[in-house]
């Protein structure tokens, strides 16, 4: 029996419980998958509470991501990079932290939503953690150039040259996006979860691709490219099945059917 969580502050809502569940049915494993609700400074402590009782793994959603980086006492490529961590394995008396949000959502952009990366022109909204965990995987599908446009063109700019090493990447402000055509416009502001949408020209979603990382059918960034002629629109429902199934496979060896669960949450 494997005993799994989800640590967060807010976390009633959280589906992960519901799509572990339906992945160890589909793989015949025996999981126990937990939300726990964590008091905004108690993360380490209620991390070792849980890996003393026996835990194998946990995932981490907001507002942890950044301490779960400073507690695991090991960190992969990903994690390093992303500056974040969303799961934790328990290897005997290591504590590995991953981040399988980025692989999460190029797998729902390539395999769920049949888009092409290559030489693609991206531009991300927003210039935080959300973006900085998403920026390497996207750089290393070779697309044409990632933009980063954020409010604070300040951190945006240091994004861009942090991962310029990577691949073609820039930075400026919200209000310097041109009306050049761009494929692929994904908000990775926490903008929605304040119920507004980032101020920018409405041209750009023509015919692009318009994806929120948030998830939630009527995001005000969803209601902004339905308005403004996106070309395919998501939310970011497909990323959270796959950032689940990367982290399941991290924990237990076995990969699940992603459509499967997709289809049972009705994206
Ligand atoms: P996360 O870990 O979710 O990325 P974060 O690190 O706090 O959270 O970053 C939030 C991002 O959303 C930032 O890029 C922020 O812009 P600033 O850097 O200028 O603060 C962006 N953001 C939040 N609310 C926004 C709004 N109403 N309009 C535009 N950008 C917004």
């Amino acid at each position: 029996m494997y005993k799994f969580a989800v640590f967060g502050n807010p976390i009633k809502h959280s589906l992960s419980p519901n799509i572990h569940t339906q992945f160890a049915q589909q793989t015949g494993l025996e999981i126990s998958y937990d939300k726990i609700l964590v008091p905004i400074d108690d993360f380490s402590s209620s991390a070792q509470a849980f890996i003393n009782q026996g835990a194998n793994g946990f995932n981490i959603t907001v507002p942890f991501k950044l301490v779960a980086f400073k507690f695991a006492s090991e960190l992969t490529l990903n994690a390093q990079i992303a500056g974040a961590v969303n799961t934790i394995k328990i290897e005997e008396d290591k504590i590995i932290g991953e981040n399988t949000d980025g692989i999460g959502l190029i797998n729902d952009l390539t395999h769920n939503l049949s888009i092409e990366l290559k030489d693609k022109v991206i531009l991300i909204l927003g210039a935080g953690g959300a973006t900085r965990g998403i920026l390497l995987p996207l750089l290393e599908q070779q697309p044409n150039r990632v933009m980063i446009a954020n409010r604070t063109p300040s951190k945006a700019i240091k994004l861009a040259k942090d991962f310029a090493k990577f691949g073609k990447t820039c930075g400026f402000s919200l209000d310097k996006i041109k009306h050049d055509p761009v494929d692929i416009i994904i908000n990775a502001t926490s903008a929605s979860l304040d119920g507004k949408m980032p101020n920018i020209a409405s041209g750009v979603a023509n015919n692009a691709v318009c994806y929120d990382l948030m998830y939630g059918k009527q995001t005000p960034f969803i209601n902004w490219a339905t308005t403004n002629y996106g070309s395919m629109i998501s939310d970011g429902s497909g990323m959270l099945v796959e950032q689940a199934a990367v982290a399941f496979e991290f924990w237990t060896g076995a990969k699940p059917n992603t459509k499967q669960v997709l289809s049972s949450l009705r994206r």
